[in-house]
């Protein structure tokens, strides 16, 4: 099948990738000429696992290509794939004009009937604003014999393993009730949808409320562990314990019930602050959503919090080793990441960093700059030398199996900050480490 794909970004370029491996011969339409550039030279701009050698191969195979050039974009597709961002405007809410702008490029060139499909995450009603603007342009065109359908059609990728996600979907829901486009889209996805009928069909608005709500449910595991892991702390309970005595019941289950300093990325805070806007709209206050986005930006102060009441208030002229950039591993990501939100606080309080991550590097350098009190570090060991303390604020696979030792005499106390649970208390006691982490006692040696 000819497909469009509009936005070159996490959900475009990794949708088309794995469209045009399947077969299908993809068009991937970008407005940044020089990001188009570089996708044809084979540079991808973002680290995802996977993505690079299925950019190329499919691209050398001529299954997959780049353009700025929209006409040519909108010509080559039977179906159009919207998957442009998103970003939070200044009241929290997902701005559209991006979107917007890509449906009335669409409606601009369109010379047959379309499918064009909501791939970004947008807020309940969008598909009906994509189609009004669509229609609007028609008309305007004089061609309102054109026919199209606009579907919603969620993405439930993962940062880190968003190739994988999207070879082998949980679900493919699809947003619409005409049943000429449920076909186009069926046979669409036929490669992905193997095994079992993955494939769910709803209407339009309930599918866009779909998305929303399984992030948000997510969000909501996330934080309310996160309070668990509080209280623990202040009654002597092990939250470690806790999780998996109640994992153990297939109703909660094991994941995402993992605490620790509170949710990043490009999705679950925008989508619940999104919501929850979208809420407002309609006079309805989303009373859990709130507590789960104010639980969430409190988390994400508590690795300072232990770490000012463990100096005593005197952070001035201290130094901390951070190992974790990126909101979580296996991505080079820091949008909303509770690392950003340690080390300004760190800053604020006269103390200097000392950072470390295995993929963030570039990316903190281009947020920060060569900022006072930052030192980027090229490896994990180069990050704790006459450093204060330790502090883990992301739990790459490498930071697992440290050398405890090398860390003792690089550090001039033997503190350890773990804002992920990565080790056992009573074990890092026993290496003669104060070792504090998130819903458990605090242990030193
Ligand atoms: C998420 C959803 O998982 C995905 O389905 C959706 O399409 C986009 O948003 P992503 O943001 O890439 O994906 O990351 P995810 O792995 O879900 O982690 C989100 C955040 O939650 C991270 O900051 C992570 O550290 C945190 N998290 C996750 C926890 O704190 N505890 C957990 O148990 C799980």
């Amino acid at each position: 099948m000819n497909v469009t794909v509009f936005g070159t970004g996490y959900v475009g370029l990794v949708q088309g990738a794995i469209l045009a491996d399947v077969g299908h011969h993809v068009v991937c339409v970008d407005v940044d000429a020089s990001k188009v550039e570089r996708l044809i030279q084979g540079q991808i701009p973002i680290y995802e696992p996977g993505l690079e050698p299925l950019v190329r191969e499919n691209h050398a195979a001529g299954r997959l290509e780049f353009t700025t050039d929209a006409e040519a974009g909108v010509k080559h597709g039977q179906v159009q794939f919207i998957a442009v961002g998103t970003p939070p405007d200044e009241d929290g809410s997902a701005d559209l004009k991006y979107v917007l702008a890509v449906a009335q490029t669409i409606a601009e060139h369109m010379q047959c009937d379309q499918i064009i499909i909501d791939k970004s995450t947008v807020p309940v009603g969008t598909a009906d604003k994509v189609k009004a603007k669509v229609a609007e342009v028609l008309a305007k065109r004089g061609r309102t014999d054109l026919g199209f359908d606009v579907v919603s059609n969620p993405e439930f990728l993962k940062e880190g393993s968003a190739v994988a996600d999207c070879q082998k979907p949980d679900r493919i829901i699809i947003g619409t009730q005409d049943a000429a486009t449920i076909e186009v889209m069926r046979e669409l996805y036929a490669p992905f949808n193997r095994n079992h009928d993955k494939i769910i069909v709803m209407d339009v608005r309930s599918a866009e409320l779909t998305k929303y709500a399984a992030n948000c449910m997510l969000a909501t595991k996330i934080s309310f562990m996160n309070e668990m892991a509080n209280l623990a702390e202040r009654l002597g309970a092990d939250i470690e314990a806790v999780r998996q005595g109640i994992g153990s019941d297939p109703r909660i289950g094991y994941h995402f019930i993992y605490p620790g300093v509170g949710y990043g990325g490009s999705c679950f805070p925008k989508d619940v602050q999104a919501l929850i806007r979208t809420a407002g709209d309609i006079d309805f206050d989303a009373k859990v959503l709130k507590a789960v986005e104010a639980r969430n930006q409190e988390q994400k102060t508590t690795l300072f919090a232990k770490i000012l009441r463990h100096f005593d208030g005197q952070l001035d002229g201290k130094t901390f080793a951070v190992w974790g950039l990126a909101f979580k591993p296996n991505t080079d990501d820091m949008r909303e990441a509770p690392s950003r939100v340690l080390m300004e606080a760190l800053w604020q309080a006269g103390a200097k960093v000392q950072a470390y991550d295995p993929e963030a590097m570039e990316e903190t350098q281009r947020i920060y700059g060569s900022r006072d009190g930052l030192t980027l570090c090229g490896t994990k060991e180069a990050a704790l030398k006459g450093a204060d303390a330790l502090v883990i604020v992301t739990e790459w696979q490498s930071f697992r199996a440290p050398d405890f030792d090398l860390i003792k005499s690089q550090l001039s106390q033997a503190t350890l900050f773990d804002g992920r649970n990565m080790f056992q208390p009573a074990r890092m006691r026993n290496k003669g480490f104060t070792y504090y982490s998130v819903g458990r006692h605090i242990t030193s040696a």
